[in-house]
C-alpha cells in the first residue's frame, strides 16, 4: 500500500508501506529505525513490555528532506525537515508514541530550539510540557491532516498516533543541535500518559513524574501565523526561510511563541 503525499507537501513523494520507505523523486530515502527497547523507561505498561518482543519496530524517521534545488537554502539557514511515520500500534494500554525528547538551548541564551510540525497523513495527539518550579505545565493538541502545531521553547515533547491509521507527521527545526533523551527517561516519561481504556481514550498520571499539576487542550496554529496560505505545503517555507527564523533565533520571537499557546 502506497500513501501518496504529494500535495501535502508539494514534493514528489509518498511512503510506502509494504517496504517501510518514503520515496521521494523515485529514489528511496535512509530511515533510522525505533524499537521498542529503546523506548522500555518511558511507557506505562511496564508489565506488558515483559511479555513481548523488544525488537519491534516502533516508528521511522526520515531525517533531512529536500528538494536538490533547497539544498542551500536550508543549509545555509541551518534548517531541517523531517518526517517520522508511526504506524498504528498499541504499547500495552497506550497508544503508539515517539520516545520524547528535550531540545537544548541556543548558545548563550536560555531559551531552547522550538520546532513546527504538520501532519500529513492520519492524525496525531502532539503533548509537550514544561516545568515551572514545582509545576509541570502540560498542553495537549490533536493535528488532523494538514494542521500545523508549533513547539515553543522549553517544552519536552511526545507525538502519539491514537488512531488506526498510518500517521505521517513533518517537522522543520534548526539543523543542528542534538535532542536531549535523558530527562523523560528519569520521570518515565512525561507528566501524562494517553491510554486507550475500553473504547474510550483518556489520559492518566504518571506516578513518576510527581510534579503533575495541570492538563490543557489547545490548538493547531492558524497558517497565516507563520505566513503561509491555506493548505500552502509547510515545506514551501523553504522558499522565504526569514519566516523559519523563528526556529533557528528563537530568542528574538517571544511575543510570537506566546500566541502559540493561546487557545
Ligand atoms: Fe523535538
Amino acid at each position: 500500500m502506497k500513501i501518496y503525499i504529494q500535495k501535502i507537501t508539494g514534493m514528489d513523494i509518498y511512503y510506502d508501506n509494504i517496504s517501510k520507505e518514503l520515496v521521494l523523486n523515485g529514489k528511496p530515502l535512509n530511515s533510522s529505525i525505533r524499537f521498542l527497547k529503546e523506548m522500555k523507561d518511558v511507557i506505562h505498561d511496564k508489565e506488558w513490555f515483559s511479555t513481548v518482543k523488544p525488537d519491534r519496530k516502533m516508528y521511522y524517521m526520515f531525517r533531512d528532506i529536500h528538494e536538490d534545488a533547497d539544498r542551500e537554502a536550508a543549509e545555509d539557514n541551518n534548517l531541517r525537515y523531517d518526517i517520522t511515520v508511526i504506524p498504528p500500534d498499541m504499547i500495552g494500554d497506550e497508544y503508539v508514541k515517539t520516545q520524547g525528547h528535550c531540545h537544548p538551548c541556543v548558545t548563550g541564551t536560555d531559551v531552547t530550539y522550538p520546532e513546527m510540525y504538520q501532519v500529513l497523513n492520519g492524525e496525531a495527539m502532539f503533548i509537550f510540557e514544561k516545568k515551572e518550579g514545582k509545576e509541570t505545565k502540560t498542553y495537549h493538541i490533536h493535528g488532523k491532516e494538514g494542521d500545523i502545531v508549533i513547539l515553543p521553547p522549553g517544552y519536552s515533547h511526545v507525538t502519539v498516533n491514537p488512531t488506526d491509521q498510518i500517521l505521517i507527521v513533518a517537522n522543520w527545526t534548526e539543523s543542528r543541535f542534538k535532542s536531549d533523551y535523558r530527562p523523560m527517561l528519569k520521570t518515565r516519561g512525561l507528566a501524562y500518559y494517553y491510554i486507550r481504556k475500553g473504547n474510550e481514550s483518556a489520559f492518566i498520571s504518571n506516578i513518576n513524574n510527581k510534579d503533575a499539576s495541570s492538563l490543557e487542550e489547545i490548538r493547531p496554529i492558524d497558517p497565516e501565523l507563520i505566513g503561509l496560505k491555506k493548505d500552502e505545503p509547510m515545506y514551501a517555507l523553504i522558499k522565504t526561510p526569514e519566516k523559519l527564523a523563528f526556529l533557528t533565533k528563537p530568542q528574538d520571537y517571544g511575543t510570537f511563541f506566546s500566541k502559540v499557546l493561546e487557545r
